[in-house]
This record gives structure tokens, C-alpha cells and sequence, in this order.
């Protein structure tokens, strides 16, 4: 009862947010514009890092940035929050989401920018383990157990990751998309922050790159308010301190599950997954 689920996406609910079936439908014919920049992915997956990232590389556009958090800048387009008007908001518009690719506007076919990012899904379902347990708008889980069959029943916030990877993968063709792996990004990031410049057409300097890289680090946002979100009001969180940056690696799920946790997911995996075109940068 902490959820909402509409057609396959589940959300967080808490009194901030206005979530209907109604709203949800009616983003499917949001227009879109050519210079809007959405970042899609399922959660755990690096949202609030490429957030920052992009808002960072998107600097010049928010003269007033000083006072302003990351997700002012960049709004969760299925939380609109305190009813906000998308409508009204000033170009280049930029929005992050959680959506299922069919719940997206349909106008992002023919408008906008989308960048995908996906990360391992082990990693992706440890990282959940230990946020749910400290958000208190959220099921926590009592084991990884609990967490493993949430996680294959899509009983968590974003809803299935099965789903959602298969409907943008397969779906890519169809939109202006970059696709990028939370894994590059902690390989490379300097080279991925390039990449997004190009992508959007952001022409920086390479010391504003350096700039970013170094703002967009792990240890840099786990100490800016304005980034890690530590201003969560008490009501949604135990423990609000750097929550949305717990560890910041890759490989994590090695030190969680066991060796037959990670067989029974390697298994699952490779039965839902055996028909999606992608090229695996992780070993699962
Ligand atoms: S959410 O709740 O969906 O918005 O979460 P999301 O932001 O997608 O994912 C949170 C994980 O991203 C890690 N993170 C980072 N890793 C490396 N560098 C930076 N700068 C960074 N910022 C966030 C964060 O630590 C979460 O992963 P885990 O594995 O839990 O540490």
C-alpha cells in the first residue's frame, strides 16, 4: 500500500506527490519539444548522478542554479510535484523518469532527447535492498530473499526491470537516444561526460569538463546538499544523511548475495533476457 502501480510502473507514493491514473495517462500525449532532454532509467541505476551530471553540463541555462537542487532543474516528469505547470517551464527543459517505455509521450518520437541508463542488475537490486530499508515510504525487505522476489516480480519502485529494459532496448530505434551503463560512467567518466556534450550539443571548454568531472564525482556529491538530497524532509526517510549515495561501485552485489542467490538470479536472467538484442558490459 506504499505503492502505486499503473500498467506496469510502480511509483512511491507520499502526500508531496499527486500520483493518478489519469496523470499518468495523460503524459503519453505531453508535447515534447526539439531542445528537451529526458533522462529515463530504473531506479538504483545512476538517476541522480547523471541528474547532476547533466545539470552541471546545462550550468548557463539556470541563472538562479546557485539556489536551486537538482531535481528543481531537472523534475521526475510522473512526480509532479506541487502540480507544477511542465508546460510553462522555460526551454531547454530537462526531466528524469522512471517510466515504462509505452508510458513515455508519444511526441518524444519526433522531439526531445532521451539518454538510457542501465547498470547491472545485481548491483541495481542491492543498492534498492538498502534505500528501501531507510526510505519510510517504501516496502523494506527482511532479506535478500524478499528483496530477490520483488526484485522477479517487479514488487519494487519502477516496477519490473525486465520490462523496462526490453521496452526501451527494443523500442531504441524509435527515439534520438543515447544509451549509457552506470559502468562506464565509473570507468570513464570523463569520457561519458563528453559523450553527453555531444550528444546534446553542448559545445565546454575542457576545463568546464574537468569542472564537471570533478562536481559529478562520488565524493564531491556525497558532500553537496544541493546533490545527494539530504534535505528530504524527516517524514520520508530514517536516516537522511547522503541516502542516494550509499557506496558508489561497481560490483557490489558480490559482497550481499550468495552463491546461490546469484545462480537463482543468473538463471531468471537469462530466461527473460534471452531474446533482447544487448550487449551485455556487465558479467552478471
Ligand atoms: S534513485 O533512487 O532511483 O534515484 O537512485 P539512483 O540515483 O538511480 O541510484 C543510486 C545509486 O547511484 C549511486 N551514485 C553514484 N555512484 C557513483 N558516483 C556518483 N557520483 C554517484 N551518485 C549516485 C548511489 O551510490 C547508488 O548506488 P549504491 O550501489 O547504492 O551506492
Amino acid at each position: 500500500d506504499k505503492l502505486f502501480t499503473y500498467k506496469g510502473t510502480v511509483l512511491a507514493l507520499d502526500s508531496d506527490h499527486d500520483l493518478t491514473p489519469e496523470y499518468i495517462d495523460s503524459l503519453t500525449d505531453f508535447e515534447t519539444r526539439d531542445d528537451d532532454l529526458y533522462v529515463v532509467t530504473f531506479p538504483k541505476s545512476g538517476t541522480v548522478w547523471t541528474q547532476r551530471i547533466i545539470t552541471l553540463i546545462y550550468e548557463e541555462d539556470f541563472p538562479d542554479k546557485a539556489k536551486q537542487i537538482t531535481f528543481e532543474q531537472m523534475p521526475w516528469l510522473e512526480y509532479c510535484l506541487k502540480k507544477a505547470d511542465y508546460n510553462a517551464r522555460p526551454s531547454p527543459r530537462l526531466f528524469c523518469s522512471h517510466l515504462l517505455q509505452p508510458l513515455m509521450p508519444k511526441a518524444l518520437q519526433r522531439k526531445g532527447k532521451i539518454i538510457y541508463v542501465m547498470r547491472n542488475p545485481k548491483d541495481i537490486m542491492v543498492s534498492y535492498f538498502y534505500f528501501s530499508n531507510k526510505m519510510k515510504n517504501l516496502d523494506s525487505s527482511e532479506s535478500m530473499y524478499e528483496m530477490l522476489e520483488k526484485f522477479f516480480t517487479g514488487c519494487m519502485v519502477g516496477g519490473c526491470w525486465f520490462d523496462h529494459v526490453k521496452g526501451w532496448i527494443t523500442n531504441k530505434d524509435k527515439y534520438n537516444i543515447l544509451i549509457l551503463t552506470y559502468e562506464e560512467m565509473i570507468k570513464d567518466l570523463r569520457s561519458v561526460i563528453v559523450k553527453i556534450c555531444e550528444f546534446v550539443g553542448k559545445n565546454l571548454s575542457d576545463a568546464a569538463i574537468d569542472k564537471v568531472v570533478e562536481t559529478a564525482t562520488f565524493k564531491h556529491m556525497k558532500k553537496d546538499p544541493l546533490a545527494n538530497y539530504e534535505f528530504l524532509p524527516q517524514n520520508v526517510t530514517n536516516n537522511p544523511k547522503g541516502l542516494f549515495l550509499r557506496k558508489g561501485t561497481v560490483g557490489d552485489w558480490r559482497n550481499t548475495l550468495t552463491v546461490a542467490q546469484s545462480e537463482c538470479f543468473d538463471r531468471v536472467y537469462q530466461e527473460k533476457m534471452k531474446d533482447v538484442p544487448l550487449n551485455m558490459v556487465w558479467d552478471i
